[in-house]
């Protein structure tokens, strides 16, 4: 075993926490490193090359720190970017380094929920403008129909700690109301940004109870647990310390802060540049 090897684990902000939470719950006995590039955050409004050169840049740091496996635990930089760095980058930089994202794990077993074989996606503009949820699902489930809204207001809402206000609700309801006007079979709704799980409350105030509102966090956590034994070889090198680490291009105060109620437990974060 490396002595230190932990399992990176990549957000363009506060939204990773959430997988990382479930991540921690499920597989308590590896070590973590979390980056969030709050500093530059959000990327759901950023193009597909800024998205790929901070992505990449990020992903770069965590091999420096001795990380051979990378979750990208956001939405934005698995559709903008992953395929890149996996298919580009890593054969150059070490081919024998892995770099996850949270797309297919949650597209392998979404067909799954639906019975009216009809979904509904919410995520940034940047992840619905990439089509990859609409790729990805008729893959793997070419019967199911697939309705997707951008929601650019959500991770701002949720950064910057308005989200559970009374004046969120406006923005909450309207892009709800946008999916579910686009079909009346809609059954299950995919919350596509790993910042919305923090809107959970509110989206089912808005939402009638019979729709499913599924979060990635458990899903994505699930089939980790999965890869990990099917990959014997790179499941050995990760250390196994239980330990936590936590670093943001930001204040060290304002992700400790956020921390807490992302991840259920505020833990201490230290900052970090990124060039
Ligand atoms: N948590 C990221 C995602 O899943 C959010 C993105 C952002 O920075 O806009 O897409």
């Amino acid at each position: 075993m490396a002595a230190n090897n932990p399992i990176g684990v990549f957000d363009s902000g506060y939204g990773g926490l959430t997988v990382l939470k479930e991540l921690v719950n499920k597989l308590p006995q590896y070590d973590y490193l979390y980056l969030g590039d709050n500093a530059r955050a959000p990327y759901g409004s950023r193009s597909f090359d800024v998205v790929y050169q901070y992505t990449l840049q990020c992903v770069n740091w965590f091999f420096k720190q001795g990380c051979s496996l990378v979750i990208l635990a956001c939405n934005t930089a698995s559709a903008k970017a992953l395929r890149t760095i996996q298919q580009k980058d890593l054969p150059k930089i070490n081919p024998d380094n892995r770099v996850l994202g949270v797309i297919r794990p949650t597209v392998e077993i979404i067909g799954n929920y639906t019975k009216t074989n009809t979904i509904g996606i919410l995520g940034t503009n940047g992840t619905i403008q990439s089509e990859s949820y609409l790729i990805e699902i008729k893959k793997f489930f070419p019967d199911i129909k697939v309705f997707q809204q951008a929601c650019p207001l959500w991770v701002p809402l949720v950064e910057s700690n308005e989200y559970d206000n009374e004046g969120a609700d406006y923005f909450i309801k309207k892009y709800i109301d946008e999916l579910m006007k686009q079909s009346k079979n809609i059954d299950t709704i995919l919350l596509a940004c790993t910042h919305y799980p923090l809107l959970i409350k509110k989206i089912r105030q808005f939402t009638s109870e019979s729709i499913k509102i599924i979060s990635q966090g458990e899903i994505v956590a699930e089939s980790f647990k999965n890869y990990l034994v099917s990959h014997p070889e790179i499941e050995k090198n990760c250390s196994k310390n239980g330990r936590i680490e936590l670093y943001t291009t930001d204040s060290e105060e304002d992700f400790d802060r956020h921390s807490a109620v992302f991840f259920g437990r505020a833990l201490k974060s230290k900052h970090i540049n990124i060039e």
